[in-house]
């Protein structure tokens, strides 16, 4: 067998794997929650849970990955075997292709809007155009379908590429160009008369309107926003080499990520507060009243463009990373070649996002808990896989694996590994605890 593959070096794992977390989590997730959860409060739970589950998580989760040098099914297998612990690894798998069947559906919205952008008809209407333009968008009947298959085509393409000539090469490209871009539009909406209103709804906790609910819904996030609870990390931890400092990473990694969406926020709540414009919490957020803010400031088409390239960017490096979850599996378990594997996976996964490509259309009319189809995938994927999924990660490293011999695998590559016993104390049972508290509480508390 040919030896696996590895990143090149740090900065080009950093950066990828920064590309994985960073993504429409950060870009239309986070801010839509935030706004739908009334702002400052779940902002401060979400950099709470950053720190306590998201930075202990992902080193678990590429510890595991190096040490066994195996896609999440195999990783778990080879630490356990006979046992039925892969199945953990299994769910990670299918919650990844879950979660990119709808991704990819919502990046190629944001692919049609950078089109029009560029053709300069994205804002040539009047404002009140603007909800009624992206209605046709995604209740078109077949529009929202091609942009979905172009964007898991490109997607596909990258992958097959393989680590270093695809993944990596492509984050470090673009992941530079998404920091500036995203800077650019920051300062221009912070600097819009009106800006601060918004900035201190957003950053100032308001304890009343914290639920249960709330919680979950930053928990969520954290492991949707941070890709974990579903073996991405442990699938590019499986590319690492021994003498990379995974605790440095890890901080950097998570910090990068929480930085970004907190940014990503600042771009864009902001803005409706400058314009008096109503604080919308759907999808209608980045499509609707977000072009409304561009709309009516000066220079606004430009800085639409370069807002919604940017969103295409960050969903790239992260659709690549679920992506590769599915294909490093297949050619793990099933030996099969990397472009046949990549193929095959990405014609499953974009079979699987048709409905969700119909859901404002066709599929209107299917709703379950008030949620269309693409929404409930979401709720499913985010606010109960994942955390399952990271849950019996962190019960499975800290006990069956051994939080001792896991902490070993850490300090491979780690000159200093500091925080060793509270890592260890955080994964036997703070990070199980409160996964499981949050998990039963909110959804047993209902939406
Ligand atoms: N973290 C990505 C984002 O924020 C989404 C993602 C989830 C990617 C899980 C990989 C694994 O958009």
């Amino acid at each position: 067998m040919a030896a696996r593959e590895q990143w090149t070096g740090r900065l080009g794992f950093v950066l990828a794997s920064v590309g994985a977390a960073v993504g429409l989590g950060n870009l239309w997730r986070f801010p839509t929650t935030a706004a739908a959860e009334g702002g400052g409060a779940f902002v401060l739970m979400y950099v709470v849970l950053c720190l306590a589950i998201g930075v202990p998580g992902v080193m678990a989760e590429l510890a595991l990955g190096r040490r066994t040098g195996q896609s999440p099914v195999g990783a778990f297998a080879a630490l356990k075997p006979g046992t039925a612990w892969w199945v953990v690894g299994a769910l990670g798998v299918f919650t990844g292709a879950l979660i990119l069947s709808y991704y990819s559906v919502i990046a190629g919205w944001v692919m049609a809007y950078t089109v029009q952008a560029a053709r300069g008809t994205l804002l040539s209407g009047g404002a009140a155009d603007l909800a009624a333009a992206f209605d046709a968008l995604i209740s078109h009947p077949w529009q929202p379908l091609v942009w979905h298959l172009v964007f898991m085509s490109v997607t596909a393409l990258v992958v097959i590429g393989g680590i270093r000539d695809g993944i990596e090469r492509c984050s470090k490209l673009l992941m530079p160009i998404l920091l500036l871009l995203l800077l650019a539009v920051a300062v221009r909406v912070l600097t819009l008369p009106g800006a601060r209103e918004g900035l201190v709804w957003f950053l100032r906790p308001d304890w009343g309107a914290l639920s249960w609910r709330t919680v979950l819904q930053a928990l969520g996030q954290v492991f949707f926003s941070a890709s974990l609870g579903m073996g991405a990390m442990i699938t590019y931890g499986s590319y690492l080499s021994r003498r990379e400092d995974i605790p440095r990473s890890a901080v950097t990694i998570v910090g990068a990520d929480a930085g970004i969406a907190l940014l990503a926020g600042m771009a864009i709540i902001p803005g409706l507060f400058a314009l008096g414009l109503p604080m919308e919490s759907g999808p209608g957020l980045l499509f609707v009243v977000l072009p409304g803010v561009f709309m009516q400031m000066p220079a606004g088409a430009f800085f639409a463009l370069l807002f919604f390239l940017m969103v295409v960017i960050a969903a790239l490096t992260s659709s690549i990373s679920l992506l590769e979850v599915t294909v490093s599996f297949v050619v793990d378990r099933l030996g099969i070649g990397r472009r046949t594997a990549t193929l095959a996976a990405a014609c499953v996964v974009a079979l699987a996002g048709v409905p969700s490509a119909l859901a404002a259309g066709a599929l209107a009319g299917v709703r379950w808990l008030a949620m269309d189809v693409l929404s409930l995938a979401d709720f499913l994927a985010s606010n109960l896989f994942l955390p399952l999924g990271g849950l019996l990660t962190a019960l499975f490293v800290a006990w069956v694996w051994g939080a001792r011999p896991a902490a070993e695998e850490l300090h491979l590559g780690a000159a200093r590994f500091a925080t060793a016993g509270l890592w260890t104390a955080a994964m036997r049972w703070a990070v199980p605890a409160a996964i499981a508290v949050v998990l039963a509480a909110g959804l047993i508390g209902g939406r």
